[in-house]
């Protein structure tokens, strides 16, 4: 990503005079990034994109960090975050540095209200729940399992299905792409990589809304949700092409590389921001030699924090790791395979695990919000769980 994509009508060139039925002309917009030099794409409108009646800040939404700043290895349940809310307005931070935030949010209430974040692209992990992701570039339809890119800057609104919803939401200061190296000279993805093109989703279906009234906007900026006041609706888009729109990916649509022996996370690797990158821990088989160790081998994260979310509610099978759970293994201190677990790895076959990673290479701090849920006995699994607790694999 991106490619090239185009939907609706557009002039024969950009920038000249594109004329509606009633002879006026409709209001071109791009929307992109780094300046005028980046990813973007340009869009017709109805109405001017500006026409804003009122704007007023609601809150601020600066992530407060635990105060206790004590190195060690966490373990959060997002299970016991409360259903309930909004999709975008009541996300719980639960990690944080000035590269990329972790949140999760179960929300149970439609939007109304539309929403873009101007401060951080982002990745909504739908780990349950289906909808359409709508926005100015046109429905894009969501299931489980789906990352969903949504770069800074598109306005959007969630469209739930009434079935429960758990979102896990990786902010990003940089754009979210895909890794250097799964990329030729030319932008294509190349063989080898874990995914190709096809594999991507992109909006196919473009709505167009011509009407007048009160229709509100959420912006996140300045570590603050503002409200916008737009006196039309503002999917009032006829067409527009480009290279910057939502776009997904499903992780069951990543496909894992094996070898005779363990490889290291980097395989896993799905996009990169400025920063972390994100991986994905796929059901797979195990590496193939009579003598391997599939379960990791111990490491020490130099220069990395590793954050993994364990994304299957049916892998819930290992003592002290539930759907749901979060852990987070700092630099500074080596973690690697539960006592037994090595051993019993040897032999075994293939694994079912599923799982979102989130390296930083800036260390992580703990947001308050996420102390409730905090499994405070995790740092010491390793000595009093025995062969029982099934570990993180990464
Ligand atoms: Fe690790």
């Amino acid at each position: 990503m991106p490619v090239y994509h185009k939907l609706g009508q557009l002039p024969r060139k950009r920038h000249i005079a594109f004329r509606k039925p009633d002879g006026g002309i409709y209001n071109e917009q791009l929307v992109g990034n780094e300046g005028f030099t980046g990813p973007a794409s340009l869009l017709y409108h109805i109405y001017p994109p500006t026409t804003i009646k009122s704007i007023r800040r609601i809150r601020d939404t600066a992530y407060q960090a635990d105060p206790d700043q004590t190195l060690k290895h966490r373990h959060f349940k997002t299970a016991q975050i409360p259903e309930g809310g909004s999709p975008t307005l009541d996300r719980v931070p639960l990690l944080f540095n000035d590269d990329c935030a972790m949140l999760f949010v179960r929300p149970t209430v439609a939007d109304t209200h539309f929403y873009r974040n101007a401060q951080a692209d982002e990745v909504v992990y739908v780990s349950q729940g289906t909808g359409i992701l709508e926005s100015q570039f046109g429905d894009l339809p969501y299931r489980e399992g789906d990352y969903l890119v949504i770069h800074r800057g598109i306005m959007h609104r969630f469209k739930m299905d009434p079935v429960p919803h758990r979102l896990l939401i990786i902010e990003s200061r940089g754009y979210v792409r895909t890794p250097t190296r799964y990329r030729n000279d030319y932008g294509q993805i190349v063989e080898g990589a874990p995914y190709s093109e096809r594999d991507f989703r992109i909006p196919t279906e473009l709505r167009t809304y011509d009407e007048k009234g009160d229709f509100p906007i959420i912006v996140k900026q300045h570590n603050g949700l503002n409200e916008l006041i737009l006196d039309h609706h503002p999917f009032d888009v006829v067409g527009w092409d480009g290279m910057f729109y939502p776009w997904a990916f499903n992780i069951h649509d990543f496909e894992p590389i094996v070898g005779r022996i363990h490889q290291p996370p980097p395989v896993h690797q799905t996009f990169q921001g400025d920063g972390f990158v994100i991986c994905s821990f796929c059901p797979r088989p195990y590496d193939f030699d009579p003598e391997a160790v599939p379960a990791p081998y111990n490491h020490s994260n130099v220069d990395s924090d590793e954050v993994l979310y364990y994304a299957s509610s049916e892998f819930m099978s290992r003592k002290g790791i539930e759907y749901g759970s979060i852990t987070l293994h700092p630099d500074g201190i080596p973690h690697g395979p539960h006592p037994g677990r090595a051993e019993a790895s040897i032999g075994a076959k293939e694994t079912n695990e599923l799982a979102v990673m989130m390296d930083t290479f800036r260390p992580l701090k703990t947001a308050r919000e996420a102390l409730p849920i905090e499994d405070p006995k995790y740092q010491f699994s390793w000595i009093e769980a025995g062969a029982g607790f099934n570990p993180p694999t990464s």
